[in-house]
């Protein structure tokens, strides 16, 4: 008796810290999203900033085919600035990449501003990885159903309400996100979109989200067959099959995170 009182205690201890750890990192990304958008961004400085971003999202910004690191380029500022404060306040885990986001290498409010003003105007890949294609009507069906309302007919997304855009994206980080969403491992997602989903079977999530990788950004936003960003001429890219290149890893190490 004593012992389930105990653990009842140590329990209700637990899920309480937790909430009010994840409430206070949530309303400080909040602030520093509200304060990012104030301000005006310098691009030159966001190409400066980008420097330590290319290392794993490749000079252009488009991540990796299979979707260990995803296509920025191109996403929504807001989008952008919202999920680096968030990953900065530990609002969405991130490991790998929040060595990379703190004050002393990135800087502060204004070079979020800047470097999501820099990745918001870059070209978009049109060799981003698709999924199999199995079960496409499937897929198509379940988007028109459960997701146009906030990621749009096309996977635009929305600006003004930072929903991401999640056309162009790669298949295997789309399938990776949602299935995060889904169980709570993301701890930023959207509440309403965790219930709209709840019922998705594992078959369900790998045909919405093989429909969505085929959704086509506008042409406008997709780069000519061939183009590198030239702001990063002396980055080693090794051509791959079907694909405009992969970056190199060997040759572009990331920088060594400092030590915590
Ligand atoms: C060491 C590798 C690494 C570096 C350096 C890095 N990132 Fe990332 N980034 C990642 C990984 C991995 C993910 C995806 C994590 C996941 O699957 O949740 C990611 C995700 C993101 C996302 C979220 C994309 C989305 O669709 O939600 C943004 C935005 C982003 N990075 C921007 C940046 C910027 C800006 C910089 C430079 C200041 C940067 N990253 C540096 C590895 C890195
Ligand atoms: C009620 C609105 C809403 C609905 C419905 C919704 N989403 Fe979302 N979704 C969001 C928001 C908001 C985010 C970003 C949350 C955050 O990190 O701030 C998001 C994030 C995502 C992400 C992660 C994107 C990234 O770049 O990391 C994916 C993938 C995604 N949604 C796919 C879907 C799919 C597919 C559906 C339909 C089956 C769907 N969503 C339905 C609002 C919604």
């Amino acid at each position: 008796m004593k012992v389930r009182l105990l653990k009842t205690t140590m329990l209700a201890g637990l899920l309480l810290s937790g909430t009010v750890v994840s409430a206070a990192t949530s309303s400080e990304a909040m602030q520093e999203y509200e304060t990012a958008l104030s301000l005006t961004p310098n691009l030159e400085n966001g190409k400066r900033v980008y420097k330590i971003c290319a290392v794993c999202h490749a000079p252009e910004g488009w991540g990796m085919e299979n979707g260990a690191y995803p296509q920025i380029a191109g996403q929504l500022n807001t989008v952008i600035i919202k999920q680096l404060a968030d990953i900065r306040a530990r609002n969405r885990d991130n490991p790998t990449m929040r060595p990379f986001t703190t004050a002393s290498l990135m800087g502060g409010t204004q070079e979020l501003a800047d470097v999501a003003a820099y990745i918001a105007k870059l070209p978009m890949t049109p060799y981003n990885g698709k999924g199999p294609g199995t079960d496409l009507e499937l897929g198509a069906r379940l988007y028109e159903e459960n997701c146009t309302e906030c990621h749009g007919k096309n996977g635009e997304g929305d600006r003004e309400e930072h929903i991401p855009a999640i056309y162009g994206q790669h298949y295997h980080y789309l399938v990776r996100q949602f299935e995060w969403i889904k169980t709570g491992r993301r701890r930023n997602a959207d509440s309403k979109m965790v219930k709209q989903i709840r019922r998705f079977r594992h078959r369900d999530v790998l045909a919405v989200m093989d429909y969505t990788s085929r959704l086509q950004p506008p042409a406008e936003k997709l780069a000519k067959d061939g183009w590198t960003n030239p702001d990063f001429p002396n980055f080693a890219r090794k051509p791959a099959v079907g694909t405009g290149y992969q970056i190199d890893q060997r040759a572009n190490r990331p920088p060594r995170p400092p030590i915590p």
